[in-house]
């Protein structure tokens, strides 16, 4: 009893008095577990961290580390054990230990030395990177760092996966929003979340505009012709299955973030085609871009024009640094088109698809920002296919 009382006075002086919400007792309770007598005898005399919360029925509550105890040898054996994380460093590996058994690093979905050490050095890349891309968005290795700190890289933990969202009594606890709140929602709301361009889109030839629900007659011509659908994902469709596609595609976009932009191409009031962009990647700075051209407007130079454009639009507006395009190795058009646009072949991956009732190879193409660049600083006369946003 003496010890659960020195522990909630210890806690009320370390995060001050704030109230529990019963979301934030349900909170704590999925994410920590009730302290053992045993472990709040060992609190009571500064030898494990002091609670995360303590709830408002005045339980205390503590992250799980007995993984931790366990390979340090004991409680006994703690503090040496976990200084060796900072070597050559004892100001750091004390601070560290201090905020340990603060109890503070409630943030932590995993408490333990690698976990801190980790998130120290993904808070001030993350810093880094936010000040380099507020002073230039465009800057290439900010955006790369930014998306590592963020979401981490291959079988390397972000902040995302490091951080707990934590509770409303957090934020009054530590007196603004939570560490999450900062470095995972609020950076992902101000440098990776696309938003689209103004439309529509106009080029020399083509409106490129959203879907609307009278595009479907059109659209299901070319969705029951064998040539359109050759190389596609999809099969060949009945008319009733493209009009329900395109009264889906007409509904408001679905909530989070944007991560596509799908165009029709129209041609002297004809939906003659499709563009499209799909964001991914470390940061959303690759697109990839897709096209379909309806066999009856087939060359005459439209589906480049039109992904000329989106070209521009997913360097200039969007930021992107690199857009890619997937396709059959068989798609002669495509890869032909692909290749007008100025785009590299980077891979050739051999029956490595499967596709249509068959194993197909497969194409990556690919165009950087800087070499997007280079070909239109090269080009001396203005692009007569470039359009202008309208609206
Ligand atoms: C891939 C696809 C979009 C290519 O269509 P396309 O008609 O070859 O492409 P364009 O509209 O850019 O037209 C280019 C052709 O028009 C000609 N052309 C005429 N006027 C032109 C102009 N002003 N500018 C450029 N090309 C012009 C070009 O010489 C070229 O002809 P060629 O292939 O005989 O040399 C089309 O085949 C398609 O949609 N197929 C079905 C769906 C599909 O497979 N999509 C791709 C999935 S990866």
């Amino acid at each position: 009893m003496n010890d659960l009382v020195t522990i909630r006075d210890r806690f009320r002086e370390v995060n001050g008095e704030h109230p529990m919400t019963e979301a934030d007792d349900a909170y704590a309770r999925e994410h920590f577990r009730p302290a053992t007598a045993d472990q709040l005898a060992d609190i009571a005399v500064g030898r494990l961290p002091l609670p995360a919360y303590v709830l408002s029925d005045g339980t205390p509550v503590v992250a799980d580390i007995s993984e931790v105890l366990a390979a340090a040898g004991g409680v006994a054996e703690l503090h040496d054990w976990f200084v060796e994380f900072w070597p050559g460093d004892p100001a750091t590996a004390e601070f560290e230990w201090d905020t340990f058994l603060s109890g503070q690093y409630v943030c932590l979905r995993t408490l333990d030395p690698i976990t801190i050490r980790r998130r120290a050095v993904l808070l001030d890349q993350a810093q880094a990177a936010v000040d380099a891309l507020r002073a230039d968005p465009r800057d290439e290795l900010a955006q790369g760092s930014l998306a590592e700190a963020v979401d981490g890289g291959l079988s390397v933990a972000g902040l995302d996966e490091l951080l707990l969202p934590m509770t409303a009594y957090d934020r009054l606890r530590f007196g603004g929003p939570t560490v999450r709140d900062l470095w995972v929602d609020m950076v992902r709301a101000e440098f990776h979340d696309p938003q689209p361009p103004p439309l529509p889109l106009r080029t020399k030839r083509l409106t490129l505009r959203r879907v609307v629900l009278e595009d479907a007659p059109v659209r299901a011509r070319a969705w029951t012709h064998p040539d359109f659908v050759r190389y596609l994902l999809h099969p060949e469709r009945v008319a009733a299955e493209t009009t329900f596609e395109t009264y889906r595609h007409c509904q408001p976009p679905p909530e989070g973030p944007h991560r596509f932009l799908g165009l029709v191409m129209e041609h002297e009031g004809e939906p003659v085609g499709n563009v499209v962009l799909f964001f991914q990647g470390a940061g959303v700075a690759t697109a990839e871009m897709g096209w379909t051209l309806y066999p009856w407007a087939a060359g005459k130079g439209l589906a480049t024009e039109a992904a000329t454009e989106l070209l521009r639009v997913a360097f200039e507006h969007y930021g992107v640094r690199r857009v890619v395009a997937n396709l059959d190795a068989e798609n002669q058009r495509s890869a032909a088109l692909a290749e007008r646009l100025g785009m590299r072949r980077e891979s050739h991956k051999l029956a490595d698809f499967w596709s249509k009732g068959r194993w197909t190879d497969s194409y990556e193409y690919a165009i950087l920002r800087g070499e997007w660049e280079a070909q239109h600083c090269a080009e001396s006369a203005p692009d007569s296919s470039r359009g202008t946003p309208a609206g």
